[in-house]
């Protein structure tokens, strides 16, 4: 059996660095690894709507800032299948049937769902839509058979409900579904990238996040502005590392070479830190060095960029060809299963068959 990738963004929003550690560079280089048979990049609209039912705008406009994120940051529509959800009708008919295999109380217990519920107030008057998207989630990944499926943290629980669904597919109508594996980043920093206040997670509303789009100038002044150790006032004080935003985006960004090439006096991160932890070293050097290992990561992917916004035209084909063969593909899952469960009355002639046999016994 072959080696598949699926994996995707909800466009509400452009994508920030958060999303850059925690899935998107991963993506790119499993995509270049030649490791995997086939790579399906999902733009989830259809789940975004789930809890912006009344902004499909916001949705519609997104569609297109995360195609010029993800093609910006090296996915290649030559390796990388980009698809855009809504547009493949299969995706409903598959949850359509995984909704006869989950209970009410399964999807409560979700954790992810759990929480979003609270952050959005949703409590007593959560879209049925919103309460059941693990169930369309599992059909996102099931319906490309998908092995590996490369996700942060927060999309666990989406994981764990989406095996549930395949074994007890698998159980009652016979073994026609794939159990993927979820893969995290395998660096503890890149799990939650904190916003730049210090906060527990980049999010729009918050206003504390690193765009991937931004220019050298904005993200210098976010870098400067970032949330350090409240305590390190002057600059002999000794300084803490846990919480320190700084030293948390340098554990996800910082690699030794970048010490030969923008701060010479130290070797590594840990020379860096010890330095810090004693006293003596300003938090505006240690920002500085930051600036100069995101702008070095980032300015690449703002290259890519500029290039594809004059090429929108050929953007709107990627996820044209993308979301067509995504289709196909989605096609063949959905005969699987319909043959497994066996509605499949039309494709063969088993049904008629057996009612003729049954009529002409009477
Ligand atoms: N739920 C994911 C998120 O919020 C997006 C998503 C939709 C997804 N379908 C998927 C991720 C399938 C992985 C696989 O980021």
């Amino acid at each position: 059996m072959g080696k598949i990738i699926l994996t995707g963004d909800r466009p509400t929003g452009k994508l920030h660095v958060g999303h850059y550690v925690g899935s998107l560079k991963r993506r790119v280089e499993l995509q270049n690894s030649g490791d995997f048979d086939d790579i399906f990049i999902m733009i989830a609209d259809a789940q975004a709507l789930t809890d912006n039912a009344d902004n499909p705008e916001k949705v519609r406009q997104n569609i297109m800032e995360v195609a010029l994120d993800y093609l910006s940051c090296g996915l290649d529509p030559e390796k990388s299948t980009i698809l855009i959800q809504s547009q493949i009708p299969e995706l409903c008919e598959l949850s359509f049937y995984y909704m006869n295999l989950v209970t009410v109380s399964r999807l409560q217990r979700n954790p992810t769902v759990k929480s979003e519920i609270q952050m959005r107030n949703f409590e007593a008057s959560i879209p049925v839509g919103f309460f059941t998207y693990p169930i369309s989630q599992a059909a996102d990944i099931t319906a490309f058979k998908a092995t590996t499926v490369p996700v942060g943290e927060d999309q666990m629980p989406m994981l764990e409900q989406t095996k549930e669904i395949v074994r007890k597919f698998n159980y009652v109508y016979g073994d026609t579904l794939v159990e993927p594996e979820i893969l995290l980043p395998d660096n503890a920093a890149c799990l939650r990238l904190p916003g730049i206040d210090g906060k527990a997670k980049m999010s729009k509303s918050l206003g504390n996040c690193i765009y991937l789009s931004e220019t050298e100038e904005e993200v210098k002044k976010k870098v400067m502005s970032m949330f350090t150790d409240p305590d390190h006032i002057r600059v002999d004080d000794p300084g803490k590392l846990e919480g320190n935003t700084v030293f948390t985006y340098l554990d996800a960004f910082c690699k030794e070479e970048h010490f030969e090439r923008y701060l010479k006096d130290y070797s590594c991160l840990d020379e860096l830190k010890a330095h810090y932890k004693r006293g003596g070293l300003g938090d505006v050097k240690v920002k500085r060095f930051l600036n100069a290992v995101l702008q070095e990561e980032l300015e690449p992917i703002r290259a890519r960029r500029k290039k594809w916004e004059k090429d929108i035209s050929g953007v709107y084909e990627i996820l044209k060809k993308g979301t067509e063969r995504a289709r196909e593909v989605a096609a063949y899952t959905l005969a699987d299963v319909k043959a497994a469960m066996k509605i499949n009355y039309f494709d063969t002639a088993e049904w008629l068959d057996e009612q003729v046999k049954k009529y002409s016994a009477k």
